[in-house]
């Protein structure tokens, strides 16, 4: 089992106590930090929401949620007994001043604990929270907040509410997540490039042809149209998780793996971006809409026949992307000429969230034409599923005879080599909460300026009176996709496996 680092004993408070977040992540992932002998005793867990339900109701739906979501093999009953007793359910609306005095007399006698307030919320709601959380006088010390993404929906709306919360908290109490800082792949990347001296002298446009960054899914919108529709993929995945690992792939060596030394370089990232305006939107970016197609085998509605069957009826037509490709550049002496492919989205034809460094041809070739094509250095950084890392080299094929190349993978898999659990990563994160270390959280300065990347491409969007391209569910998104990146003479990975 890995090494467990202990916390001091702490009360969290989730709002949207009984949201799909709540249930799906978070009270599984403080389930099996307990499991794992994380969660000091005394301890407690409580969750708000408008609803009339009882303490004893609000745990046995958090049960149900544990047994969907969880492996039955962790959901052991000496940690559910241990668990189900920290929690309680708090019934308040949390956007009104009055009604706060059960969460005031539940939280009693913690006044020296670590205090998180986890808002599981629209992002609306956060400036109304954390002012009638100071209201309440529950503001401790040693009290901080969580913000779940998207912060805003624009770059105004993030200051608006970056303003708001920090009246009552200062910046060092504010945890804005993305989960995808606490992937351990996405830490492992750090480690790749930081703790190896392998690759840093060659990770410069010297050696660096192009990289691609995509995070595919399988899933459609489903349930989540309400939240998705007024998003679409540039707000959902672009604005944070894929900026998040093009900061972590381009940024320079930080002085210390503290929290302002890796966010200032992170920061330095966002501010090199070429910004995508004007004509260049059209060039530079391609969105696309999912339609009715086959996932796996299994044939799956389009995103507006989702959107219609939730509205029982006829959805007026949604223009949201679910599909984006950016071609990104960092403007830096480390990065200049050398492109960032950037793509997401929905209902693609498998789940892979993978970074290609594609290194430079060698600049001559010695052998001769019948010996096969020398193909470039290509260095695979899988997330997700899967998660390891791949070099692909170039090898002599055995045999007698003369000298004939081949491509052979040199092939690093994280769970054939380590064979343990990858924790969650908001098991990762909220500890890291617990114990005030923002190291892997996104600071006030790095999300607005990538909403400040972000916005005139959507301008740009919003302007042409282009819809996005269709694509069928199952596919590598609209050929544009493609033909955005062969315009380069380059291609996809998954084109190229
Ligand atoms: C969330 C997005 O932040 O990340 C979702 O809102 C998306 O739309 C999810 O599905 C992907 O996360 P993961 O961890 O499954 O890659």
């Amino acid at each position: 089992m890995a090494q467990i680092i202990p916390v001091d004993i702490f009360d969290i408070v989730v709002f949207g106590g009984t949201g799909d977040l709540a249930l799906r992540k978070l009270m599984p992932s403080l389930f099996l930090r307990d499991h794992d002998g994380q969660i000091p005793d005394g301890s407690r867990i409580l969750g708000v929401s408008r609803s009339d339900l009882s303490s004893a109701d609000y745990v046995a739906r958090l049960r149900a949620g544990l047994e969907q979501h969880l492996d039955q093999d962790d959901l052991d009953d000496e940690t559910w007994q241990r668990f189900s007793a920290r929690i309680a359910h708090v019934r308040l609306d949390a956007t009104k001043a009055e009604g706060w005095d059960g969460l005031v007399q539940d939280l009693k006698d913690g006044e020296d604990r670590s205090r998180v307030f986890y808002l599981a919320t629209s992002p609306d709601l956060f400036g109304p929270i954390c002012r009638n959380l100071k209201t309440a006088g529950v503001v401790t010390p040693k009290a901080r907040v969580v913000l779940e993404k998207p912060i805003g929906r624009d770059l105004e709306s993030a200051c608006r509410i970056n303003d708001e919360v920090g009246t009552v908290f200062n910046e060092d109490q504010i945890f804005r997540i993305d989960h995808y800082l606490g992937k351990e792949t996405v830490q492992n990347l750090m480690a790749l490039r930081f703790a190896n001296s392998l690759f840093e002298p060659l990770w410069t446009s010297a050696s660096i042809d192009h990289i691609q960054i995509t995070v595919a899914e399988t899933i459609g919108v489903g349930g989540r149209s309400g939240y998705y529709d007024r998003s679409g993929a540039l707000r959902d995945m672009v604005q944070n998780h894929l900026l998040q690992l093009l900061c972590l792939v381009a940024m320079e060596p930080p002085v210390r793996l503290d929290k302002d030394s890796v966010r200032d370089e992170k920061l330095k990232v966002l501010q090199a971006l070429r910004p995508i305006a004007d004509g260049d939107v059209g060039v530079k970016t391609v969105s696309g809409q999912y339609r009715s197609g086959a996932v796996d085998g299994q044939a799956v509605p389009g995103y507006q026949d989702e959107l219609n069957a939730e509205a029982d009826g006829d959805a007026p037509e949604s223009n949201t992307e679910t599909f984006v490709v950016i071609k990104a550049e960092v403007e830096n002496w480390r990065w200049a000429g050398v492109p960032f492919y950037l793509r997401t989205g929905k209902r693609l034809p498998k789940r892979s969230s993978e970074i290609i460094i594609q290194f430079r041809p060698v600049p001559h070739s010695i052998f001769e034409q019948g010996a096969g094509e020398v193909v470039a250095n290509r260095l695979v950084i899988r997330l997700q599923p899967d998660e390891g890392v791949t070099l692909n080299l170039m090898t002599k094929d055995p045999g007698p005879g003369g000298l004939r190349l081949r491509p052979a993978p040199l092939n690093l898999s994280f769970a054939e080599t380590f064979k343990v659990r990858y924790p969650d990563a908001y098991e990762r994160l909220l500890m890291d909460v617990v114990r005030g270390n923002p190291t892997l959280f996104m600071r006030r300065d790095e999300v607005e300026a990538a909403w400040s990347w972000v916005e005139p491409i959507l301008e740009g969007w919003q302007r042409g009176s282009e819809r996005p391209k269709a694509y069928t569910a199952g596919t590598w998104g609209p050929s544009a996709a493609i033909a955005l990146i062969e315009r380069d003479g380059r291609t996809w990975h998954d084109d190229a496996e």
